[in-house]
């Protein structure tokens, strides 16, 4: 079973690797035949607005986007680079090991080694447990024989161990002898070509390892190679506490520069066509492909689950409980203010500029700053024009989790908000009319939607807008449903007509 699922992955990255390259070719010629195969229209992926000198080759091509990541890696592997600590760090699915992945098929192309950890929950408790592990993968590599025998046996004694490691823990002098000779061992290795030590996961590594290898770390000679260190972290500042032990930049030991990276999610464009390699053969009708995207939220990982639950069931709108779960403890590690702006957004729409969102969320001016700063790095959230705007992931997962007398008391703050706009900025415009009603239907206050409505329908008529006031009434006669103002309001609107 788990076999298969490999194969049908390994399967899926070639494809994956296959589509991708046919789509830069098509772009390259200028065709756009791609994305079309039998069965039904289908969604072609959107031309990506980024130049594609840097798609070059098939495998190189699977991995969509990213390309200035790839190379702020690829640069520590030049001679006389400074950036050689690196740290990669964004939330769960967004590609950190995916990233790595390629970065390590290019390095050893250009002739480097890798020394790959991935830490796992285990380790955490384990004392030194990535000291140890990294030591073992070290002594393995190519060029590590060449190392002084003194240090290999070190290693070995730490390895073989519990005491040894003990000491190391506990007394500086084992410690400086470990670390020592694994700086020994990386060195004879980088003898060979550069080396790349990346750890993947780091946020479970034991934390007295770090103390340890910051030396190692610093002590890799510039041009030698490259370390990468990739963790899950929902904030940039929680990725920061990792990279001060991992890469001190504050003492005697460091005067190289460290490059922090933050993943953010994929552009919708990115996503389009991850989603497309991912159900092929399988062609995906162009609605389909929409709401795809649109729920991924720019997070590969759901678009991936989202895919493969399409391909299974043919539905395209229900969360898989992966999803769901990622949303959720995403959602319960926000700050209280960052919650609260999220439930607002979700609530204003179109309307969130900043004013609305201070009315309307009760928080003051710098809270819901704070709350977009850390909504924005995790790409919940972003501003477009001078509103700020949430996924459709995030909105709706935060409305479903709303109770109902939250969410009626955001509804009423929101159409007093946009009904004090109407009064007091005068431009007219008739979407509000609409977006006040519902609001004050969602509020369970279906009179004030009918005001709204018959008075938006009569300003539209007065001034002429025959056909859109009639729309509006239309509009209103399926949000209010049975209420019996639409009698009154198209009278009104029927005098009006005749009026003008
Ligand atoms: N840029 C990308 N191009 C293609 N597939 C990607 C990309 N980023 C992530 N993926 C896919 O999305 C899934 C989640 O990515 P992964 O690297 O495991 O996330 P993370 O390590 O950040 O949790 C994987 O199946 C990966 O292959
Ligand atoms: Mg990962």
């Amino acid at each position: 079973m788990a076999g298969g699922r490999k194969n049908l992955a390994a399967r899926r990255r070639r494809e994956c690797a296959r589509r991708v390259v046919g789509v830069a070719r098509t772009e390259r010629h200028g065709a756009s035949q791609n994305g079309q195969r039998g069965g039904g229209p289908t969604h072609a992926p959107m031309r990506s607005s980024r130049p594609h000198a840097s798609v070059s080759g098939a495998t190189q091509s699977s991995l969509i986007g990213r390309r200035d990541i790839l190379s702020r890696l690829l640069v520590g592997l030049t001679p006389n680079s400074t950036g050689h600590r690196i740290g990669i760090a964004g939330p769960a699915g967004i590609g950190k090991s995916r990233i790595l992945d390629e970065f390590f098929r290019r390095a050893r192309a250009q002739g480097a080694q890798v020394a790959h950890e991935h830490c796992s929950r285990a380790d955490f408790l384990r004392p030194l447990s990535l000291v140890a592990n990294l030591a073992r993968t070290l002594t393995r590599l190519r060029g590590a024989l060449g190392a002084n025998p003194d240090s290999v046996a070190v290693l070995q004694r730490f390895l073989a161990n519990a005491k040894a490691r003990l000491a190391a823990l506990t007394d500086a002098e084992h410690r400086g002898a470990v670390i020592a000779a694994l700086s020994d061992v990386v060195a004879a290795i980088s003898e060979d070509g550069p080396i790349v030590i990346a750890i993947d996961d780091a946020q479970w590594a034991e934390s007295a390892s770090w103390s340890m290898l910051a030396h190692l770390f610093v002590a890799l000679p510039v041009a030698s190679g490259v370390c990468v260190i990739a963790l899950h972290a929902d904030t940039k500042e929680d990725a920061t506490t990792v990279y001060r032990q991992a890469f001190p930049t504050d003492n005697a030991i460091s005067e190289m520069g460290v490059d922090t990276l933050w993943l953010l999610p994929l552009s919708e464009e990115e996503i389009r066509v991850l989603c497309i390699a991912r159900a092929e053969p399988r062609a995906v009708p162009s609605t389909i492909l929409d709401t795809l995207v649109r729920r991924a939220g720019g997070i590969p990982l759901v678009a991936e689950a989202l895919v493969d639950r399409w391909l299974e069931l043919d539905d395209a709108e229900v969360l898989p409980p992966l999803v769901s779960r990622l949303v959720s403890a995403r959602l319960d590690r926000l700050s209280p203010s960052a919650y609260g702006v999220l439930e607002t957004v979700a609530v204003l729409g179109p309307d969130a500029d900043l004013r609305a969102m201070e009315w309307v969320s009760l928080l003051d001016r710098a809270s819901i700053l704070a709350a977009t700063r850390e909504l924005e790095t995790t790409g919940i959230t972003y501003f477009s024009e001078s509103t700020i705007s949430a996924r459709a992931l995030w909105t709706e997962a935060v409305v479903q989790r709303a109770s109902t007398s939250t969410q009626r008391l955001l509804h009423r703050y929101a159409a007093e908000w946009l009904q004090h706009v109407m009064a007091t900025r005068g431009a007219y415009d008739h979407r509000r009319h609409l977006a006040i009603a519902t609001h004050w239907l969602e509020a369970g206050d279906p009179v004030r939607a009918q005001h709204s409505l018959s008075g938006g329908a009569e300003t539209l008529a007065a001034s002429g807008f025959v056909n859109e006031a009639a729309a509006m009434t239309e509009r209103a006669a399926e949000i209010a449903g049975p209420l019996d103002w639409r009698t009154s309001a198209l009278g009104r609107l029927d005098r009006h007509v005749v009026r003008t």
